[in-house]
């Protein structure tokens, strides 16, 4: 029996898929395609994503293709109930409800693990963590996993690394078509909406503190800018996970023409903070005593450990949920500091976050759709575990069909093009 917060907000949860289907027009092609081949035909998928209108329409699609659909959200705060009471009224087994506790949380993830998945969809990989775990018993039918976010895809590489993970999982965050415009402009675009739609109060002309030039970071940073913030970015001396060190990222946040120091040296000059390193305490506790009364943080990271929280309660005399979405701390020596969303995704943490623009997640969810069926379609175990890229020719599909979505048809490289590039690789 799926489990939702109130079947009766079905109706509000249609109109909000059917807003979504109506603006993407790639998944909408593919859900068409689906309905036809059924590639999915007596398979179940297994979901664990923010359970919004745009994540309906990829379980629609899924759906239509033959799936049972087994869905959760990957984060506590984010499921949108009048989309879940929907997709349940329709049949899928939805388990997911917006402010749950940490065990519902882990809770609702079992019970899409009970559905005995072929195929995965993570976010953050809390759900493949839980498979290769406690339910280690089902890993012999899976066939695969698709992975959203970068944090996932550095769990998952740890885990490989240690010889731990026992199924192919594909790395959709790497894709182009994903990080260069998801991670990119589809944070920037709902990170600052969301801020602006908790706090009600202007942008312009505050100093606003962005920890993290990752594609996340950087998008952040320049809709920022853009709407008249003084920003400036904390980067660090090291490569945690990223190719590029924070050494790199620092250096072209300067060149982006923005200010760029440590937290240490950030923390008494904002007026915001937001962190996206997808790190640990990037705002600590040395932070909170160093900054001015009525700042304001947030985290756009996946998960809520970016800043440290429970030293912002200790350094507290009063917390008080002061109205939806905003928490103050009142610090022992009067200066109060208000978190945003309990410090989780605060794009996605409902009601003031509503998630990445549809555009963004038509492309997303298109790769996500696409990579299922390549697992659906591939002989079982002709992928090995590990973590795959995203194949190009999927990548690029998806980024075609989204310009021709917006009407515009690029030239393939003429022959003579083809020849001069292959001559360099052929050394003449
Ligand atoms: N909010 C969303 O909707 C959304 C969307 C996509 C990704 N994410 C998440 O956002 C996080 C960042 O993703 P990304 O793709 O930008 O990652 P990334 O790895 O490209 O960038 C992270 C950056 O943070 C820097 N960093 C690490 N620790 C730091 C610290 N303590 N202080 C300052 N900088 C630090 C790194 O040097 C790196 O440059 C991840 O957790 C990811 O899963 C969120």
């Amino acid at each position: 029996m799926p489990k939702v917060k109130d079947l009766s907000l079905w109706e509000r949860g249609e109109q909000e898929l059917a807003w979504a289907r109506a603006n993407m027009p790639v998944l909408s092609a593919m859900r068409k395609s689906f309905e036809k081949e059924k590639p999915f035909s007596g398979m179940a998928i297994a979901v664990a994503l923010h359970l919004e209108k745009k994540t309906g329409a990829l379980l629609e699609a899924l759906a239509a293709g033959g799936a049972e659909v087994y869905a959760s959200s990957c984060n506590p705060l984010t499921t949108d109930d009048s989309v879940a009471a929907c997709l349940a009224k329709r049949g899928m087994e939805v388990f997911a409800w917006s402010g749950q506790t940490t065990q519902e949380y882990y809770s609702c993830l079992q019970r899409v693990l009970d559905g005995e998945p072929d195929i995965i969809i993570d976010d953050g990989c809390d759900l493949i963590t839980l498979l290769h775990g406690e339910r280690k018993e089902l890993l012999g039918k899976v066939r695969g996993a698709c992975e959203e976010t970068t944090t996932g895809v550095n769990r998952l590489r740890a885990m490989h690394a240690a010889g731990k993970l026992r199924i192919p999982v594909f790395a959709v965050n790497d894709a182009c078509t994903k990080f260069l415009l998801d991670n990119q402009f589809g944070t920037a675009q709902s990170t600052v909406a969301a801020i602006a739609q908790a706090t009600n109060k202007l942008i312009a002309g505050k100093t606003a503190v962005v920890a993290g030039y990752g594609w996340c970071g950087r998008g952040i940073a320049s809709r920022l800018k853009a709407l008249g913030a003084n920003v400036i970015v904390v980067e660090i001396d090291g490569s945690l996970s990223t190719r590029e060190s924070g050494l790199h990222r620092a250096l072209s946040a300067l060149y982006d023409g923005f200010r760029v120091m440590d937290m240490g040296s950030a923390a008494p000059l904002g007026d915001i903070f937001i962190t996206a390193t997808g790190g640990k305490h990037a705002i600590d506790k040395e932070h909170f005593q160093k900054m001015k009364d009525g700042a304001i943080l947030c985290n756009a990271g996946h998960f809520n450990v970016e800043i440290n929280e429970p030293a912002l309660r200790k350094l507290s005399s009063k917390v008080s949920q002061v109205k939806e979405n905003i928490a103050c701390y009142n610090l022992k020596g009067g200066k109060r500091i208000y978190l945003l969303s309990e410090g989780r995704l605060v794009n996605l943490a409902r009601p003031s976050g509503q998630g990445h623009p549809i555009e963004i997640m038509d492309g997303s969810f298109a790769l996500q759709a696409l990579c299922c069926k390549l697992l659906a379609v591939l002989k079982k175990g002709s992928l090995q575990a590990g973590v795959h890229s995203v194949p190009k020719e999927i990548d690029e599909e998806v980024a075609r069909m989204l310009l021709a979505s917006q009407g515009i048809f690029l030239r393939k490289p003429s022959k003579k093009q083809l020849d001069y590039a292959k001559s360099f690789e052929e050394g003449t």
